[in-house]
């Protein structure tokens, strides 16, 4: 693809979410790599409102959690507004090829396989916890999951997106089951431990995780190992 932008030296495709590599993946080889400028063209059709919100709180975490050597990073605007879209549209549609046509056996009804999973993983999309990257932590904890195969190995993970799980002050947070552990102040190193230590281990991360006390709780810092009041 490079070969046909005369500005750009490296093209890479990659995914925010379910894919390798992964946007974050593919961005610190990049930054490795010493180039001058990156710019991101995000190939989502349609645009969802939330994307933009999203890249720029992701490039944030990314920038903070790696602080040095990033070059200028550009992303492109909603690729469906450019002018070339719809003849591009019309290109591919003119190209169009006869889909096979599937023939139900009108003899069996459609079975499913039950799934050998004990483990669930809830990641909060409450108000709160999307403020604080929510999003972010779904797509770094889908690309583990694919990565890893999360689904078959240890006991088996199935992960899923929930509305608002309690503690909003400990945005954001995720839950897993069968222990019902809460994790706060999620990362995506976060992730790659509970990942490693909880999900494949079965050792809760205490770094992360939260017990029920009974009182209101803050989110720990280094610093302030025991924040628990109110
Ligand atoms: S919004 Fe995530 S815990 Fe409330």
């Amino acid at each position: 693809m490079a070969a046909l932008l005369p500005d750009v030296a490296h093209a890479i495709s990659c995914f925010s979410e379910q894919g390798q590599p992964s946007l974050r993946d593919a961005l610190l080889d990049l930054r490795g790599r010493g180039f001058a400028s990156i710019l991101v063209v995000p190939l989502v059709l349609p645009m969802e409102p939330s994307f933009m919100n999203w890249m720029t709180k992701s490039l944030k975490r990314w920038q903070a959690e790696h602080p040095s050597g990033w070059p200028p990073i550009r992303v492109a605007h909603d690729i469906a507004k450019s002018p070339h879209f719809e003849p591009l549209l019309a290109a591919t549609v003119a190209g169009a090829a006869i889909a096979p046509v599937v023939v139900p056996d009108g003899v069996k009804p459609e079975a499913s396989l039950i799934p050998a999973q004990k483990r669930r993983v809830l990641v909060c999309e409450g108000g709160a916890c999307n403020a604080a990257g929510a999003d972010a932590i779904w797509g770094h904890l889908r690309n583990v999951q694919e990565r890893r195969k999360l689904r078959v190995n240890g006991s088996g993970t199935m992960t899923a997106k929930s509305t608002c799980l309690g503690p909003c002050a400990l945005a954001p947070v995720m839950q897993v089951f069968p222990e019902g552990t809460y994790y706060g102040g999620v990362t995506e190193p976060a992730i790659d431990r509970i990942v490693e230590e909880h999900l494949l281990g079965d050792r809760v991360v205490d770094d992360f995780a939260y017990q029920p006390t009974g009182r209101k709780q803050r989110l720990r810092s280094k610093s302030q190992p025991d924040s628990t009041g109110d």
